[in-house]
């Protein structure tokens, strides 16, 4: 196994030497890898959750880009898929649990420092997450009958989003980068699993080909009305609720359990960390829309540069 090991490293090191390479968000460099943007530790786990990951029917596995709801819809999903298992109203692992706790990331979580979990042992439904872009999910998860819920966010503010997360979490010494820079590379497609256009795009495409698949959600409706989009999830994943779960308040309280306010104020999430080093509480900032307010004037050409590049995929 060491011997296997020490051969992994050498391909990794090999590949990285290999492809384009940018300036990173928070760490030295951004690597392009098949197609998207992203660090050597990822591009290592994500490698060995290709090689590995067997998907099986049930599997729920929730795809986002970063900062577009990733915690929100994991939330929704258990809570929904395990309702049958856990009561909304008493003792819910969300109480306890960050939600990338309880719906482990493939790169982040399972698949890191070489690790090849066994997953045999998960109750059914299992539910997982991931950033990785739909052309880059490990074969048996297109082939399989699993589902995938995808969240899309207005891109201006998945950008603002990031860009504070990044503030936060960058280690002290990173040399700090101006919001113009981090814009401009946003825009370029340059962010971690970016360009954002071809991420959204690829599910967006595929929940058109094979609705049965794949779930597109957009966070600005589900603030709106998040009732609706709760029973279209719920619906989706073969657990659509009765009538008699909807008279006695049961998707209201779900609702209620994820959200913004209630995953905020718990202590499990202004103290813990569920996703490598990083502190839970800083996943949770405004939870609004429209947040893209504060930097709208350098937006605006922004947009028309990155639509430029990308009128051929839309
Ligand atoms: P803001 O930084 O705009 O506040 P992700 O979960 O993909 O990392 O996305 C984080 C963004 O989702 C943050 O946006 C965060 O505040 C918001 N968010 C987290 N939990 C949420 C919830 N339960 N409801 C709505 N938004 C939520």
């Amino acid at each position: 196994a060491a011997e296997e090991q020490k051969e992994e490293q050498q391909l990794t090191h090999e590949l990285l030497a290999s492809l384009p390479k940018e300036r990173g968000w928070r760490t030295t460099k951004l690597y392009l890898f098949q197609n998207f943007w992203c660090q050597p530790k990822e591009i290592e786990a994500i490698m060995s959750f290709q090689k590995h990951f067997k998907a099986q029917d049930g599997d729920i596995i929730v795809a986002t880009i970063p900062k577009s709801g990733t915690t929100w819809l994991k939330a929704l999903a258990f809570a929904i898929s395990t309702r049958k298992r856990f009561n909304v109203k008493e003792n819910h692992p969300l109480l306890t649990s960050n939600p990338h706790d309880l719906v482990p990331f493939f790169e982040y979580n399972l698949y890191t420092d070489n690790n090849i979990p066994d997953l045999s042992h998960l109750p059914s439904p299992r539910l997982f997450g991931t950033h990785v872009p739909l052309g880059s999910l490990p074969d048996s998860i297109r082939e399989s009958n699993c589902r995938i819920v995808y969240v899309c966010r207005n891109p201006f503010d998945t950008f603002v989003s990031i860009w504070h997360y990044l503030v936060k979490i960058r280690p002290e010494n990173f040399e700090p980068f101006s919001l113009e820079e981090a814009f401009d590379m946003y825009c370029r497609g340059v962010v971690g699993y970016g360009p954002y256009w071809d991420h959204m795009l690829g599910y967006y495409k595929q929940s058109l080909e094979t609705p049965h698949k794949v779930l597109f959600l957009r966070y600005e409706d589900m603030k709106k009305d998040i009732t609706f989009d709760l029973k279209k999830l719920a619906q989706f994943l073969g657990s659509p609720f009765s009538l008699e779960e909807e008279r006695g308040g049961v998707v209201e309280e779900i609702a209620n359990l994820c959200s913004f306010q209630n995953l905020k104020d718990l202590e499990v999430n202004k103290e813990g960390k569920a996703i490598s080093d990083f502190e839970n509480k800083h996943l949770f900032r405004k939870g609004e829309v429209g947040d893209w307010d504060m930097v709208k004037g350098h937006m605006v050409f922004g947009l028309s540069y990155a639509l430029s590049h990308h009128k051929a995929a839309l």
